[in-house]
């Protein structure tokens, strides 16, 4: 199993994405703690992962109810799985929020900070605080977007919060290699997600797969996987990296 042994955190777990990268982290050997806002979310979350992996019981998955803007909650948060899991490896950082697509000439100044609050704070200080402490080095994945390298019209507010990212990541790459933690961001193109389709409708989305060369969406799984591989040691030359995920679309 390519990550035994190993403890990770997992923002966004109730979510889509969070919740396929937990499975197979925990299908990996790791042991999971899954935070997110939604608390019922979370306890579905939890019911449904640990059943499901005949090697994982309840002591592998901790939930923690976190809003990952706040100070309090994601300081507590580290804490927690340090000392109810022992220790820390990696952190999916990956809570995120998008909207129905908009022209930047009808958006407003409260999405941007409602946005930008959410999508770009994703608590790599803490994560990277936490690390150090420990004194064992760290992976730090970060869920950007495509959008976070490419302009996305009607995404203007989304893709700001998503390029900044890229340059968080580079820098705490920098800053947090001497104490070998790696950072390092994953860009999905539209996964086929509730998130995704909300956000361009049904005639865009009809569309957008027409110019996919593979003929389909990103599926949960082909992210997580990815993120399997940024949090295992196979990756361990690693840092400062940014991996598209986006089947070389061409039309977001
Ligand atoms: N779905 C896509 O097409 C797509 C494409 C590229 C990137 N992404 C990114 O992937 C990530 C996950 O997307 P998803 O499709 O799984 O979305 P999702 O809505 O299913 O999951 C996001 C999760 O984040 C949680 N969350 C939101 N705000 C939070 C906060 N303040 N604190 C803690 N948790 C919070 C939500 O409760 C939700 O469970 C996001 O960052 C998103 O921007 C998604």
């Amino acid at each position: 199993m390519r990550l035994q042994g190993k403890v990770a955190v997992i923002t966004g777990a109730a979510g889509n994405i969070g919740l396929e990268t937990a499975r197979q982290f925990l299908r990996e050997g790791a042991s999971v703690a899954l935070v997110d806002l939604n608390a019922e979310a979370l306890e579905s979350a939890k019911t449904q992962l640990v059943p499901d992996i005949p090697t994982t019981n309840e002591s592998h998955v901790l939930v923690i109810v976190t809003d990952s803007t706040s100070e309090d909650d994601t300081t507590r948060m580290f804490s927690e799985v340090v000392a109810k899991l022992g220790r820390l490896d990696c952190a999916f950082l990956n809570a995120g929020i998008s909207y129905s697509s908009t022209p930047i000439l009808d958006e407003t100044m409260d999405r941007f900070d409602k946005v930008m609050n959410v999508n770009v704070r994703s608590g790599v200080k803490y994560a990277g605080m936490a690390m150090k402490e420990l004194g064992n080095g760290g992976s730090i994945i970060i869920t950007s977007s495509i959008a976070g390298l490419r302009g996305t019209p009607g995404m203007s507010i989304y893709a700001t919060s998503k390029f900044a990212l890229r340059g968080l990541s580079l820098t705490a790459a920098g800053e947090l290699g001497p104490f070998g933690i790696r950072v390092n961001t994953v860009h999905p193109s539209g996964v086929n997600t509730p998130m995704f389709h909300a956000t361009w409708g049904p005639e865009k989305i009809e569309e957008l797969k027409k110019a996919m060369p593979l003929g389909r969406f990103a599926e949960v799984d082909d992210i997580a996987g990815v993120v399997v591989f940024l949090a295992s040691d196979e990756s361990k030359f690693m840092t400062g990296g940014m991996l598209k995920v986006d089947g070389r679309s061409v039309s977001f």
